[in-house]
């Protein structure tokens, strides 16, 4: 019997794929920081039994339209806003994604820009950088405290509330906003619940960890970020599309609120003359959520054994419904 064959939009480290070359016959992208262009993954996917992919590939319903062999799609990410799902389930393709794995690593990450936006940590080690540093003085570079101030996560699901737990740890008075209730949180005294408009309105640092959907695109818009405090910081590690990024440079930029800490962009990779990039009061960030060697490893390895799952008959670790 041939063997399945397996497309990988990146190229993986050897000894991860290792395991899966004796059921598999495996074809590669050959780079591992330059995304796979269309045509080539066109063509790698009208012939895949299994694809592995990237946040960075778009799979859409006009690639879907011509992949008789395809049964799963394995996207290296907790996010799959880049997968049509509905077209892909419509043709009995499963598709993975890969929680948990990241969660803390993400949560980390998160916190650590809250950090560094809230302290003005970047621009601090950039002043030395540049030579600026003369003498210590009361008010230099003194920016705002992350104890005892309040944080409003929008989107209490795994990270949320990873989240929430390092800012217990702050001793951080934390709110969220969900679209459905989590009482387990609430009971477990990690947050409390508040609508919408209430926690942007009294938070000190507002983060967003929604995935991106039809229902949250640009959920933090002009309108939103007026309502918020004048020293409110806004982080986003989720997707840069919940964000209406002009809003938040023209917030920033004339005061509404304080700073932004921003691991996601509406379009990546930005370049170095992205207005953004000229406040700096916003610390930004490439995306780097998860990226921890072991993380990486993890989400590597639970793709493939998704792969391996559903090239198996049976049900993967962690398809996305
Ligand atoms: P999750 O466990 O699914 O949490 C997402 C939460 O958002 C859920 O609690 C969900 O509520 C809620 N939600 C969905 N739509 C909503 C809406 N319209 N309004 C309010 N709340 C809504 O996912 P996760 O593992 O925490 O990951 C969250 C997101 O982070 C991912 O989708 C991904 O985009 C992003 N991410 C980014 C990085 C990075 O590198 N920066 C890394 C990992 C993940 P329900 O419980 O009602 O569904
Ligand atoms: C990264 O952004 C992810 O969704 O895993
Ligand atoms: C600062 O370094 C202090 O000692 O307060």
């Amino acid at each position: 019997m041939n063997k399945p064959y397996v497309y990988i939009t990146r190229k993986l480290p050897e000894d991860q794929i290792k395991p899966f070359k004796d059921d598999w016959e495996i074809g590669m992208w050959e780079s591992e920081t330059e995304p796979v262009d269309k045509e080539t993954l066109k063509k790698e996917a009208r012939r895949a039994d299994g694809l592995l992919t990237m946040l960075t590939e778009k799979i859409d319903e006009e690639l879907l339209n011509d992949v008789p062999n395809l049964k799963v799609i394995a996207n290296m990410a907790v996010g799959y806003d880049n997968v049509n799902v509905e077209a892909a389930e419509n043709k009995g393709i499963i598709v993975t994604n890969t929680p948990d794995v990241l969660t803390d690593t993400t949560a980390d990450l998160a916190f650590g820009i809250l950090m560094a936006a809230a302290r003005r940590i970047v621009e601090a080690a950039d002043y030395i950088r540049d030579n600026k540093w003369d003498n210590w003085s009361p008010l230099l570079l003194a920016g705002s405290d992350i104890h005892h101030k309040k944080l409003g996560i929008v989107g209490m699901g795994r990270i949320g509330q990873a989240v929430a737990r390092r800012a217990k740890g702050f001793d951080m008075e934390v709110a969220y906003y969900n679209r459905s209730r989590k009482y387990e949180v609430e009971e477990e005294g990690l947050a409390v619940y508040e609508s919408f408009e209430n926690l942007i309105s009294t938070s000190d640092f507002v983060m967003s960890l929604v995935p991106l959907t039809n229902e949250t695109e640009h959920l933090f818009n002009g309108d939103v970020f007026r309502k918020m405090k004048k020293e409110a910081i806004f982080i986003n590690a989720s997707r840069g599309k919940t964000m209406d990024e002009k809003a938040l440079y023209e917030a920033v930029k004339g005061g509404e609120i304080k700073g932004a800490g921003l691991d996601v962009f509406e379009e990546e990779p930005i370049s170095s003359d992205h207005p953004l990039l000229t406040l700096k009061e916003i610390v930004c960030v490439p995306h780097i959520g998860s990226a921890s060697k072991e993380t990486r490893e993890k989400m590597m390895n639970l793709s493939l054994q998704n792969i391996q799952s559903v090239l198996k008959d049976e049900e993967p670790k962690t398809p996305v419904h």
